[in-house]
């Protein structure tokens, strides 16, 4: 019975995965992934990485009619705000992010107005609208060497997320001041069920996103985005990891590393043993095919909006260039 689930599994997948790849081809279609989404859409994906990397490749992308972000809303935003000539889709228009919610535009525009004299820094986890409101987009790929690079005495305003504004402040010695926002996911880990498994896994390296709050990245080995994350644990002599991000990031650490393990961090309130961003989970292999074939959900993007969020990712590509991150 389960030897026939599976095979019939195996084939419907199967099937996905030749019609989606049918009509990339078709419509011209160029299909991206976040670390955080399943491993069958991001083996499917014509790009996999993380946020910078999604932005980077968007940026340059010349030939494609469509892009198709699989990813969350506020990514496939970027997208569209980086190739405004292209049709930018996502499969599921309800994957949101609970970092982006946690900064509403005009209580930011507020926060800024109150702080003249300010930079104001924005996570790229925001809106469209904070973006215009925004100097210099970072990603958790180059915020730190960012801000780094900025004089000593520049004042800055940071948002949305605290935790990572508070790993900038500690790792750069500023006081940036820190917008109050977080992510649900980063700040689920169970700091005791960690510490459990570092018991277990006395050999292994905790490698830890710059979400997560100063409890999990202070025992941390390894401190950064989801692509220095998957880096560090291709290039390392260690066998044994435990990962405290979302557990999309497995599929790539896994299919990279043969022949080590990869020990998922485990969330405070649950039975599971590793921790899912339920807004990146949205998407599926279904919904990828349907919005290819169906050209819909498409992002929109006001031109007018678009030009002034604009500026400060290309302030941060270009940073990030010269800075060599
Ligand atoms: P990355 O910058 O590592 O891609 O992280 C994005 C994100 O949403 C983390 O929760
Ligand atoms: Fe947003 Fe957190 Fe999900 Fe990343 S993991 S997309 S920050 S809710």
């Amino acid at each position: 019975m389960n030897v026939e689930k599976g095979c019939c599994q195996t084939a419907a997948n199967e099937n996905l995965v030749e019609e989606i790849n049918r009509l990339k081809k078709e419509k011209n279609a160029v299909v991206m992934a976040h670390y955080y989404q399943q491993g069958e859409i991001q083996d499917v994906a014509d790009y996999v990485g993380d946020s910078l990397a999604l932005a980077r490749i968007a940026s340059r992308l010349d030939d494609a009619r469509i892009i198709v972000l699989c990813g969350v809303h506020f990514m496939g935003e970027t997208a569209k705000i980086l190739c405004m000539d292209k049709k930018v889709l996502v499969p599921d228009l309800n994957a949101g992010c609970s970092l982006a919610d946690s900064c509403p535009a005009d209580d930011f525009k507020r926060f800024i107005e109150e702080h003249s004299g300010h930079t104001v820094i924005s996570y790229v986890n925001t809106t469209a609208e904070v973006k215009a409101l925004t100097d210099i987009v970072v990603t958790s790929g180059n915020a730190r060497q960012i801000v780094d690079s900025l004089p000593r005495d520049e004042k800055i305003i940071f948002g949305p997320d605290r935790n990572l504004g508070n790993y900038i402040n500690s790792e750069t010695g500023r006081e940036m001041l820190l917008w109050n926002g977080a992510c649900h996911v980063h700040e689920q880990f169970s700091i005791d069920k960690i510490v459990e498994l570092k018991k277990q896994y006395p050999h292994a390296k905790l490698l830890v996103h710059p979400e997560c709050p100063a409890p999990i990245r202070i025992i941390a080995d390894v401190i950064g985005s989801t692509a220095v994350l998957l880096k560090y644990a291709e290039e390392s002599d260690n066998k044994e990891f435990i990962v405290a991000t979302e557990s999309g990031i497995l599929h790539q650490m896994r299919n990279r590393c043969k022949g080590k393990t990869f020990i998922p961090a485990p969330p405070n309130d649950s039975t599971c043993a590793c921790n899912d961003c339920s807004f990146m989970k949205l998407n599926t292999m279904e919904k990828l095919r349907d919005c290819l074939r169906d050209e819909s959900p498409e992002i929109i993007v006001d031109e007018e909006l678009a030009t002034k969020a604009r500026r400060p990712i290309d302030r941060m590509l270009e940073m990030s260039s010269k800075l060599g991150v």
